[in-house]
């Protein structure tokens, strides 16, 4: 379904939107707009949340919605919720008319871009989702709170959206598996789908904030990946050997200043004991300049690497 009849939601009509878009995009930035616009939607419907700034991680996930949904839906909002007073809310890129043209491209049904004011009337809400201990520890240790903020607004666009299939990108496997417990623990009535990481030929992950990276930066920021592929080399000698591997080149790049770098079980984040067998969950976040990165690889521990 790529057509919306009637009073409601715009269809965005610019020239560029127009020439590049396969259907017809429909963008919604109320309530009252994304419902009537939902409603027209048929077969399975997938959702993809993003907080905009699209690159081609985001075209992935999008892909990937498309090869498996009749519909799809895409939303694009800057939670405030996740974002700790210190961070980078205020200058997080905001590029929405581009966004809307990968989103076209892409084959998007329906996007829902509502401001914080269409997602919290109320203003910041009083009660919300608790990560719980898997929250609290790597990115969660750094970040306090942040995980609940991720998971109250997941929560709140599963309803909104109600999606058949949702889908993530295992580029954020802490906020993947959390959204995967919430909806087993919560009882939502959604499929999550993970998508591969999308990276650039030379290894750095695709990320929004990728843009904050001068071109030293951007040198620097090649270590975390470099050092993922080499912990995915040393698998075969066991955890010791990966751990060591990948601190090794994190190592030798000084200006990449590392947060953490752990080798864990990937459904509970404790760290795997040396006699582990099989896979485990190689992560690493840095910061390069201002920007802190993060990026993650599934090791096969005492297998030979592919
Ligand atoms: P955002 O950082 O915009 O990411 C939106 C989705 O794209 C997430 O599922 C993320 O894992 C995925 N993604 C980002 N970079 C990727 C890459 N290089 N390869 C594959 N997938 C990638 O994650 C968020 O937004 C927010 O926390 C959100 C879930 C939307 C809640 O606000």
């Amino acid at each position: 379904m790529k057509q919306v009849q009637g009073p409601g939601p715009a269809r965005i009509g610019t020239a560029p939107l127009r020439a590049a878009a396969t259907g017809e995009l429909v963008v919604a930035r109320t309530r009252a707009e994304f419902e009537v616009a939902r409603a027209q939607l048929t077969g399975q419907v997938g959702v993809v949340m993003t907080m905009g700034a699209l690159h081609a991680g985001h075209a992935e996930l999008i892909r990937h919605a498309s090869a498996l949904c009749d519909s799809v839906i895409v939303t694009i909002f800057l939670n405030p919720l996740q974002f700790g007073p210190a961070e980078d809310l205020a200058s997080y890129p905001r590029t929405l008319d581009a966004d809307l043209l990968l989103c076209a491209q892409e084959g998007a049904d329906l996007v829902f871009a509502p401001g914080p004011d269409v997602v919290y009337p109320d203003g910041d809400p009083g009660v919300r989702i608790a990560a719980g201990r898997l929250g609290t520890v790597l990115e969660g240790r750094h970040r306090p709170g942040h995980f609940d903020g991720v998971l109250t607004v997941v929560a709140k666009l599963l309803h909104l959206t109600h999606p058949n299939l949702a889908f993530f990108g295992q580029k954020d496997a802490q906020q993947l598996l959390l959204i995967r417990r919430m909806v087993q623990d919560l009882d939502f009535d959604v499929r999550v789908i993970a998508v591969p990481t999308v990276r650039e030929p030379d290894g750095l992950a695709r990320s929004s904030r990728n843009a904050y990276l001068s071109a030293l930066d951007r040198e620097v920021a090649l270590a975390l990946s470099a050092a993922l592929r080499a912990g995915q080399e040393a698998a075969r000698e066991g955890g010791s050997a990966v751990r060591r591997a990948a601190r090794d080149v994190l190592q030798a790049e000084p200006l990449c200043r590392v947060d953490y770098l752990v080798l864990t079980d990937p459904n509970t984040l404790e760290d795997v004991p040396e006699w582990h067998r099989g896979p485990a969950l190689l992560a690493v976040a840095a910061r390069v300049g201002t920007t802190r990165l993060i990026d993650n690889q599934i090791v096969d521990v005492g297998q030979a690497s592919a």
